[in-house]
């Protein structure tokens, strides 16, 4: 990255009076968690229709949940990295800021980020089939079959599938942030899931300068109004690093 190109976004930065951010697995390959379309992505290994849809927990729930299991381990002794703590920091410094992720991971509410949309949902929470009571499960591995406390019903993980429709405040409180930023950092997201995917344009209609930080380039790219080519865990805290005071 130029220094001056790294300047001139900082400023920016600094100048900013609402900021919203969009991430996805890549902010959180520098903590050892592997995405989903990379190289060793898990749809490279897995096929989502076996895995990730309601169609597919309906046909074979102990499958669909001994793959969480399998990611539970993966994910329970990761920590966050110096992207996540950036951002969480620099929620600390901002009147207007949302932080909307794709990843089930939890790091970011680890790293201390409380404006925070968790748009696919929670790897460490569960819902109840049957009363959709949505609790707080860090089990690992969780009992399986794992069953409702409260009426018995089968539990699911708390995670948006294939097929099925985001939280609906959610999404409309996702949208209003990137209609009303006048910054958006795009980190670690190849842009191709909806509605995430949309939310590069709607910050682009609505004037908001836009920043992807990723290692390669993605759909977002052209649109974006800066590339940062680079490991979040790298770019992100320096680019954050502007005195805001
Ligand atoms: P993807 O796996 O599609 O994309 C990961 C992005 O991170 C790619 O653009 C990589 O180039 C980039 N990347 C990899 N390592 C990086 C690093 N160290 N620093 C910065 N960028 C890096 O993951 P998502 O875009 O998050 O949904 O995928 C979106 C959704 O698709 C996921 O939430 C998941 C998946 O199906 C559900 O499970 C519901």
């Amino acid at each position: 990255m130029e220094a001056k190109q790294l300047q001139e976004i900082q400023e920016k930065i600094a100048a900013a009076k609402a900021v919203a951010v969009l991430t996805g697995a890549g902010i959180s390959a520098d903590s050892g968690i592997p995405t989903f379309r990379g190289e060793d992505g898990l749809w490279r290994n897995f096929r989502a229709e076996d895995l990730a849809t309601p169609e597919a927990f309906e046909r074979d729930p102990r499958l669909v949940w001994e793959w969480y299991n399998w990611r539970r381990e993966l994910i329970a002794d990761k920590q966050p990295n110096a992207a996540h703590y950036a951002l969480a920091d620099l929620e600390r410094r901002l009147e207007a800021f949302v932080l909307v992720t794709q990843n089930v991971d939890g790091l970011h509410a680890v790293a201390g980020s409380r404006k925070l949309i968790e748009l696919h949902g929670n790897i460490w929470k569960v819902r109840c089939t049957q009363c959709e009571a949505v609790t707080e499960n860090r089990d690992v591995p969780i009992v399986i079959l794992p069953h409702c406390m409260r009426c018995h019903g089968l539990l699911r993980p708390h995670i948006v599938w294939f097929g099925e429709v985001l939280y609906a405040p959610d999404v409309l409180k996702s949208a209003r942030a990137f209609e009303g930023c006048d910054l958006m950092l795009v980190i670690g997201t190849s842009g191709i899931v909806q509605p995430a995917a949309s939310f590069v344009s709607l910050a682009k209609d609505h004037k908001a300068f836009v920043v992807e930080i990723n290692v390669a380039e993605t759909a977002a790219s052209l649109e974006a109004d800066a590339l940062l080519l680079g490991r979040a865990a790298d770019v992100v805290p320096q680019l954050l690093m502007a005195d805001r005071s």
